[in-house]
């Protein structure tokens, strides 16, 4: 659709603008707190915290703090929560079985949530690296991120998560065929419930350095992970991963980073029409609270118009460490 204007002056474009009654019934785009989705990072411990240097405001928590946490999302009217384990070093190893132990942290931390805040949808994030000791997403051998043991690996991290009663799986780790995989064993294995919220377009992004130190993972990393995610001068392979996830049984579609990524979020909801959300990485969150400690700009302002940004380029939801913090805001 393309909008009309009439000569001036019979349009004068301001007239709608000029008081907040105007530019409220005008207002094409509103953000609120069921939009959200909170990552959250949880640690072992009891009524343990640990500050994130990188991300001011942002905890780790021990599992009986989450759940807290997650009593807020609920009553602050936040549908959904996501959760990021910190592996203690010594279960890192190269074939990452810890990634699929039932007890793990993050497979304890779900369950606990669950029994005490049912009404608050639990998502996961599917990808080896809080397990593996290089660091990577898949498993490695000689040098090389492998594909296919690599997904036979989430699939069991996936049921894993499914059985103590995950409701959306984030498969984040950019392998090959995983999403169908997954989508196979739940279905054999009486998940069929269960939604995807694929990380399907992925970018091998500096964004993400404080996202790495939340979760331990930075020291451990060698090399980068451009063999899987996707080279940030690509926008049309972005289209091709999102038709490909689709036909494999994503029910829902991510983008990652956001705001430096806006164009690819408009592209997959105008061409695909799905349920689209973007992730505002780390990076992202740590730079306006950066500049908003420094006093250059004011920080509630920017986050509140850098999450109207995601409305206006068609995301259906955003993953934000600001989501507390928005919806307090929205709340009043
Ligand atoms: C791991 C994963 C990453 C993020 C989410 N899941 C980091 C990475 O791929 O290295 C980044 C989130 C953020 O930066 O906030 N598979």
């Amino acid at each position: 659709m393309r909008p009309t204007v009439a000569p001036f002056p019979a349009a004068r474009l301001r007239r709608t603008r000029k008081s907040d009654a105007l530019r409220a019934l005008t207002r094409e785009n509103r953000i609120s707190c069921e939009d959200l989705i909170w990552p959250m990072f949880v640690c072992d411990g009891q009524n343990e915290r640990q500050t994130v240097g990188s991300m001011p405001g942002v905890e780790r928590k021990s599992i009986d703090l989450i759940v807290e946490a997650a009593r807020e999302a609920r009553d602050l009217g936040i549908p959904a929560i996501c959760l990021f384990p910190y592996t203690d070093a010594s279960l890192k190893t190269e074939t990452c079985e810890e990634a699929w132990n039932p007890d793990n942290l993050s497979n304890r931390a779900i369950s606990a949530i669950k029994s005490a805040v049912p009404e608050v949808a639990i998502m996961t994030d599917i990808a080896l690296d809080p397990y593996n000791a290089n660091g990577h997403d898949g498993i490695v051998r000689n040098g090389e991120i492998v594909n296919d043991e690599t997904v036979d690996a989430l699939v069991k991290m996936a049921l894993a998560q499914a059985e103590v009663g995950a409701d959306i799986l984030g498969p984040s780790d950019m392998m090959d065929g995983r999403i169908g995989a997954m989508r196979t064993a739940l279905e054999a294995e009486g998940h069929s419930n269960v939604a995807i919220l694929s990380y399907t377009a992925k970018y091998a992004s500096a964004f993400y350095g404080p996202f790495r130190d939340a979760v331990g993972a930075s020291g451990a990393l060698k090399g980068d992970k451009k063999t899987y995610q996707m080279d940030p001068a690509n926008s049309n392979e972005a289209l091709r991963l999102v038709e490909r996830d689709l036909m494999e049984g994503a029910d829902m579609v991510m983008v990652k980073p956001g705001m430096p990524y806006l164009d690819i979020c408009r592209r997959v909801k105008d061409s695909f029409g799905v349920p689209t959300y973007a992730y505002q990485v780390s990076g992202e969150y740590a730079m306006i609270k950066a500049a908003a400690q420094n006093g250059w700009i004011d920080g509630e302002k920017v986050m509140l118009e850098s999450l109207m940004a995601f409305r206006r380029a068609g995301c259906d939801g955003v993953l934000t460490y600001f989501a507390p913090e928005v919806a307090r805001a929205l709340n009043g």
